[in-house]
């Protein structure tokens, strides 16, 4: 089973994950949250030889960057500062061919093939760009925030779902809440919401789970709903009415116990 660090050195955000995301995926111990930086979070794994039982090397570790993986900022400086700085970053972008790589998409670096690699809990980096280039946040004063929850879900999606198969744990800093300036707010509602189905995913059928994932992020559309998926729902003994709390336009989202208590 994959467990998710959720480590970020804002204090705010930290306590947000906090309050957001089920107390039950903690005590199972699949989630832990850290508020402290990247590098005392490597440190500490290296002076008690693991971070709550991981082993050497199977951790993976999420890097919200940006198309041209360059690493001056954020989350990914101290990626920089930790694995050697300049040609670090060069190795980086050369293992993205020196190409642009578009917001949402995943490339996987080896932290074994950098020559100079330091053993460290990190095996794999999980490189995604949340901005083209830092050159202006993203958060508009428009009330449509719907391709920010688009970018912050899909930007959690791809990574819990392309995990490199040897790592057990993967470490997540707040998404776009750095330099893509989306509100601590909105960007915990999006991946407590992403983390909780992530969990129930083999849970449910592939037909629910993704009519779940199209009614949080606003494109809920009824022919993509079947008759599988309404028995689903009358099994679990839920309406198709009570997923609307799931609606990512909530204030809050509130999962139905009964879905909840699937994890
Ligand atoms: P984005 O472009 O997606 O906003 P950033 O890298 O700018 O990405 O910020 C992502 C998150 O990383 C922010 O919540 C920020 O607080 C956090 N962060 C930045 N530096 C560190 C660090 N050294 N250790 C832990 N978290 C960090
Ligand atoms: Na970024
Ligand atoms: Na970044």
């Amino acid at each position: 089973m994959l467990r998710i660090i959720l480590c970020d050195s804002n204090t705010e955000l930290t306590k947000l994950w906090h309050k957001s995301l089920p107390k039950i995926l903690i005590e199972k111990r699949q989630l832990r949250i850290i508020n402290d930086n990247f590098k005392n979070l490597t440190t500490r794994y290296i002076t008690t030889n693991k971070i709550d039982g991981v082993d050497a090397n199977r951790c993976s570790v999420v890097s919200p960057g940006n198309s041209f993986g360059f690493l001056g900022g954020g989350f990914d400086l101290a990626l920089y500062e930790n694995y050697g700085k300049k040609p670090f970053e060069d190795w980086v972008r050369s293992k993205l061919n020196h190409e642009y790589k578009p917001v949402g998409s995943l490339t996987i670096f080896d932290t074994h093939e950098y020559p100079n690699h330091k053993i460290d809990a990190v095996r794999y980096i999980q490189h995604i760009p949340t901005m083209i280039t830092p050159s202006k946040p993203l958060a508009s004063s428009t009330a449509d925030n719907s391709n920010l929850i688009q970018l912050v879900f899909n930007t959690m999606w791809v990574a819990l779902n392309n995990v490199p198969e040897d790592v057990n744990t993967i470490i997540i800093p707040g998404l776009c809440t750095g330099y893509a300036g989306v509100s601590i707010e909105l960007s915990t509602k999006v991946t407590s919401f992403a983390i909780t189905l992530f969990y129930m995913r083999t849970r449910i059928s592939k037909d629910l789970l993704n009519k779940l994932i199209m009614i949080h992020m606003g494109n809920d559309y009824i022919p993509f709903y079947s008759k599988v998926i309404e028995s689903e729902l009358n099994t679990l003994g839920l309406k198709y009415s009570d997923l609307k709390a799931l609606e990512s336009c909530n204030e809050k989202i509130i999962f139905p116990a009964q879905l909840l208590r699937l994890l």
